[in-house]
């Protein structure tokens, strides 16, 4: 991607300009950070592998009939989206304890919760992403009520898609973090991406094939990125 308008660079992705206004090209980077930015590394190969995961959820949840973003992969490390403006929310679904739930209410990780739970926080850097419920929702004028139930409903619905899939690859789904955008007629649809960056997977022996590999130090993220990419490509 040379000579197109940088329109913004993240943590993980930049996305660029195209000639159609309503059309970006996300392209994914070799960099993998946690604890809000803080702890940074570059690390070759993961762009491709996230791209590629990324890609192939994206297009299952399409053809599943889920709106989403996602058009066409491009190359390995470059897709094609379509531009919307991003809810400032992270919406985390959690099937079973882990990470932040169980630091924040003092459980063990790996208990499964008898009914997903979807979590709000506020995707704003500067205040470290703060978690917020739905009343927190309303007063910071991020989405209606109506939007609000919509975000849920769809996410719950990607969940069971993707518990299917997960599984019948051998993976549990422990949680993920999904972003929302408005395209160019205000429809809400799904954006960002689906990776092992923004999601835990424990095989059946309960290892992280997930970011917690690099957030918590247990090995090499590629590796494991890799066997989820390997496993994906048996799916239909
Ligand atoms: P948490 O347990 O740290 O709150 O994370 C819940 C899920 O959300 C986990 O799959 C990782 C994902 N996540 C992101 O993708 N981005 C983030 O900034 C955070 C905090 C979590």
């Amino acid at each position: 991607m040379t000579g197109k308008e940088l329109l913004y660079s993240g943590k993980a992705k930049d996305l660029y300009a195209t000639e159609n206004d309503e059309v970006i090209v996300a392209v994914y980077k070799d960099q993998a950070t946690a604890l809000n930015g803080l702890k940074k590394e570059q690390v070759l190969g993961k762009g491709q592998l996230n791209n590629q995961i990324s890609s192939l959820i994206f297009e299952k949840l399409n053809r599943a009939g889920i709106a989403t973003h996602f058009l066409e992969k491009l190359s390995d490390t470059e897709q094609l989206n379509k531009k919307v403006a991003i809810i400032p929310l992270e919406v985390v679904l959690r099937n079973y304890t882990a990470g932040s739930f169980s630091k924040r209410f003092g459980v063990a990780e790996g208990l499964k919760l008898v009914e997903p739970i979807v979590e709000f926080y506020y995707k704003k850097d500067e205040l470290d992403d703060p978690f917020i419920n739905d009343e927190h929702v309303a007063f910071l004028d991020i989405a209606s009520t109506e939007e609000l139930t919509y975000i849920k409903a769809e996410t719950r619905k990607i969940n069971q898609l993707l518990i299917e899939w997960f599984a019948a690859i051998g993976l549990t789904l422990i949680d993920f973090k999904l972003e929302f955008g408005k395209d160019q007629d205000g429809k809400i649809i799904l954006a960002d991406e689906f990776s092992p960056d923004n999601c835990r997977l424990w095989d059946a022996e309960g290892h992280h094939m997930d970011k917690d590999v690099f957030r918590r130090g247990l090995g090499n993220m590629t590796d494991v990125y890799q066997i989820v990419w390997e496993k994906l490509q048996e799916l239909d």
